[in-house]
């Protein structure tokens, strides 16, 4: 086959973005010359999102592009006829760790909730009110323990202020007040007031409910397998009284959601008070 080109009579070949020109005058893009128009800007864009600049232009195998319309030859100033391309939104963000409404929020001796009294939305899971925020991701953990057969339940979520005020009170009759304050939060300064934490408990070992042994049941272990998809965290991990404030609660569980989950394991952290550099420990502020 005779190559177009000059002298053989040859019509030039026609450049892939040049309109067709209709016989009233107008111009018609085909589909074949906005594609690819198309593909030319992806290039620029993924070229200069790179920080790199465009050097590619219509090479030799393409002789007669552009031939009408000199503009369509330069791919850069095709990109500048475009309209540019929406910025990326800007992320959202990050949430309070002072806004008792906040799934980060940090309540601990130190920081009491803002106000005192807060109460959040709520929802029903498991027969318990928790915060209406973590109702789905509460019920899907649920769901899935119980697929894998592991009996979990909800001793508590949600507590008022004057709920934990009669919790605290009751420990400390019953323990004395040091004693109760390792384990048992003053009103106000308990994240079972913004519905965010869950006591889970389990039927293999009844006695162990709220007690340091749950730790040795299935149902701790499916949590600690487990807990973490669904946005949980552990709160009051072992060797941490000193940072969190409270003995170790293997039944304690503070939703936190899995964003902030991801950015503690990448920092090898596992409290909250750690993670965000804010006070804590056992001594109230
Ligand atoms: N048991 C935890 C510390 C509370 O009372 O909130
Ligand atoms: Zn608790």
């Amino acid at each position: 086959m005779t190559p177009a080109g000059p002298g053989t009579g040859a019509r030039p070949r026609r450049s892939p973005f040049a309109p067709q020109v209709l016989p009233d005058g107008r111009r018609r893009f085909t589909r074949e010359a906005v594609l690819a128009r198309r593909a030319l800007l992806a290039g620029v864009v993924a070229a200069t999102a790179g920080g790199g600049v465009l050097l590619t232009r219509p090479g030799p195998a393409d002789p007669g592009a552009g031939a009408a319309d000199p503009a369509a030859q330069d791919p850069v100033a095709v990109a500048a006829a475009e309209p540019a391309p929406a910025p990326a939104p800007a992320a959202a963000p990050d949430p309070s760790t002072t806004d008792a409404a906040s799934p980060w929020v940090v309540v601990n001796k130190q920081h009491p909730l803002d106000p005192v009294e807060y109460a959040p939305a709520l929802a029903v899971v498991g027969g318990k009110e928790v915060a209406a925020l973590v109702a789905p991701d509460l019920r899907a953990l649920l769901e899935a323990a119980d697929r894998d057969g592991v009996s979990l339940s909800i001793t508590s979520g949600y507590r008022s202020h004057a709920r934990q005020r009669a919790v605290h009170d009751a420990a400390v009759r019953r323990d004395g007040l040091e004693s109760a304050e390792s384990v048992s939060a003053r009103p106000g300064h308990s994240e079972h007031q913004t519905g965010l934490a869950v006591d889970f408990g389990g039927s293999s070992r009844p006695g162990c409910q709220l007690e340091n042994c749950f730790g040795q049941t299935p149902e701790a272990a499916w949590l600690q397998a487990h807990a973490g998809r669904y946005g949980f965290l552990l709160r009051y991990p072992e060797g941490k009284t000193g940072i969190t404030g409270y003995d170790p609660e293997p039944w304690h569980w503070r939703w936190v959601g899995t964003d902030l989950l991801g950015r503690m394991a990448d920092r090898g952290v596992s409290t909250l008070e750690e993670f965000f550099g804010i006070s804590g420990g056992p001594v109230y502020a």
